[in-house]
């Protein structure tokens, strides 16, 4: 599998993302789309940007019972995404359903990665509030095994996490990482981060980037900076 740079690209609408994405004349950028912009516009502005060449990434995390987020994942699977994702917390039945939704009748389907812990969610707010009286990056690691054995490709995680992803589920088990910034750039609200360059060396399979590119006064060389420091 080859390594990769995705965009995350968190913006509330299609003139926003299209007048960002045209930058790009060149290069056809993997891009991640979340929440924010497909609950704006719907589910054609999956397929408006995979027309025009890009790999996506549906970054909509669901968490139902089994049978609901089947349902969902078949619906999902028409829009013929690269990859989306789901919650780990779901279990493996959920895990086990997504699956089979995502699945098409020729037996091909996106790449399904589960998301472990939330980065919003402490160690003391997971005690507390949700009763689980592990520490985290254990939780991280369980969530991680059962998403593997549940059959899923990878998880969502922190590129420090990466090296103990793979050895505990495997060097083929995909560790998609956010957290990314360059060594010169703005921490802004992330707190655990690492360089393009870092988490190549750390493992990452793919990274998620956004505001240092997004953000950049010339996101074309951002994002050239971050694939030749990753990708190399
Ligand atoms: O701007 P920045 O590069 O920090 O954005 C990172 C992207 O990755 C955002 O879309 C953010 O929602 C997402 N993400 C994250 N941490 C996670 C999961 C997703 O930062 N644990």
């Amino acid at each position: 599998m080859g390594k990769d740079v995705i965009i995350a690209c968190d913006f509330s609408s299609k003139q926003a993302v299209m007048d960002f994405l045209d930058k790009f004349t060149e290069e056809k950028p993997y891009v991640k789309i979340g929440m924010e912009l497909f609950y704006a516009e719907g589910p054609s502005i999956v397929k408006e940007i995979k027309e025009r060449g890009h790999k996506i990434f549906l970054d909509l995390k669901l968490c139902d019972i089994p049978n609901t987020v089947k349902k969902a994942m078949s619906v999902l699977s028409n829009l013929d995404v690269d990859m989306t994702n789901l919650h780990a917390s779901g279990t493996i039945e959920m895990m086990q359903a997504a699956i089979e939704g995502l699945t098409k009748p020729d037996g091909t389907r996106p790449l399904l990665i589960a998301v472990t812990q939330l980065t919003s969610t402490s160690e003391e707010r997971m005690r507390e509030q949700l009763l689980i009286d592990k520490p985290l990056d254990e939780v991280v690691m369980h969530y991680a095994s059962n998403a593997e054995k549940a059959g899923l490709d990878g998880v969502v995680c922190s590129p420090l996490e990466a090296g103990k992803v793979h050895d505990r589920c495997g060097a083929k088990f995909l560790t998609v990482t956010p957290g990314v910034r360059f060594a010169d750039g703005d921490v802004g609200d992330q707190v655990r981060v690492t360089t393009p360059a870092k988490a190549k060396e750390l493992g990452s399979d793919y990274i998620v980037v956004s505001r240092p590119i997004t953000a950049a006064e010339d996101p074309v060389a951002a994002y050239r900076r971050c694939v030749a420091e990753f990708v190399g």
